[in-house]
């Protein structure tokens, strides 16, 4: 045997010593009355190697209370970050927006030295009331989900973060079992898939 060839058996049967990690950034701003968003944080927080950060469990309605240096260091040896959230007036959230404000710092996420999301997977997931077919060219907003989405697909790609296809799920409000199963099953398999398999193009 080459020494090629032994050099890539052996690794194949070494631990990876990289292991996959994960960041899920949370939101909703009424968390009392979420059904889908809170089933699939808790789908997130059930898979080994993820961090969830929920910002209104940590802080509340308060969109000037991050604490920007945790945040960030929540990134830390992180490979993919992932934004789960449910569409409100086709946007994100107020904390989700304010985070970003906050936490993407000149220097942190961009500038000349601003390097720390780069070459970081973004997966954005979210909820929506309405239906598939509302989210297309010929459903009464004209825009598909990929399209209300692309304030996230620009920042991604103006930080370094390869973008991955969005995971949606539609007419999600009031969700409940075989349904929000579903949903739970989807983002289970998308967390669990190798980095890079769902990258737009
Ligand atoms: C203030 C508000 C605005 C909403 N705006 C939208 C919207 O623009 N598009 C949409 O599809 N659903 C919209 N919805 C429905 C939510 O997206 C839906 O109820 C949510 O995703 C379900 O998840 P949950 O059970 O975690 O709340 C809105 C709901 C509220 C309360």
């Amino acid at each position: 045997m080459n020494e090629g060839a032994q050099n890539s058996r052996h690794r194949t049967h070494q631990p990876s010593l990289n292991p996959m990690k994960t960041l899920v950034i949370v939101s909703h701003p009424y968390p009392d009355q979420s059904q889908a968003i809170r089933a699939l944080q808790q789908t997130a927080q059930a898979l080994p190697n993820v961090e969830v950060r929920n910002l209104e469990t940590l802080y509340g309605h308060d969109t000037t209370a991050f604490d920007v240096a945790a945040e960030q260091k929540a990134h830390e040896g992180v490979n993919r970050v992932v934004y789960l959230f449910p569409i409100h007036w086709f946007n994100l959230t107020p904390m989700l927006k304010a985070y970003l404000n906050q936490v993407w710092t000149y220097g942190w996420a961009f500038g000349p030295d601003g390097k720390a999301l780069a070459g970081k997977e973004m997966q954005v997931v979210v909820t929506a009331g309405a239906t598939a077919h509302t989210y297309s060219a010929q459903g009464l907003i004209h825009s598909s989900i990929e399209e209300v989405l692309t304030p996230m697909k620009a920042s991604a790609f103006y930080v370094g973060m390869p973008y991955a296809e969005p995971l949606a799920f539609f007419e999600a409000m009031g969700a409940s079992g075989d349904k929000l199963t579903g949903f739970q099953q989807a983002l289970q398999a998308r967390l669990t898939a190798p980095l890079g398999d769902a990258l737009v193009a």
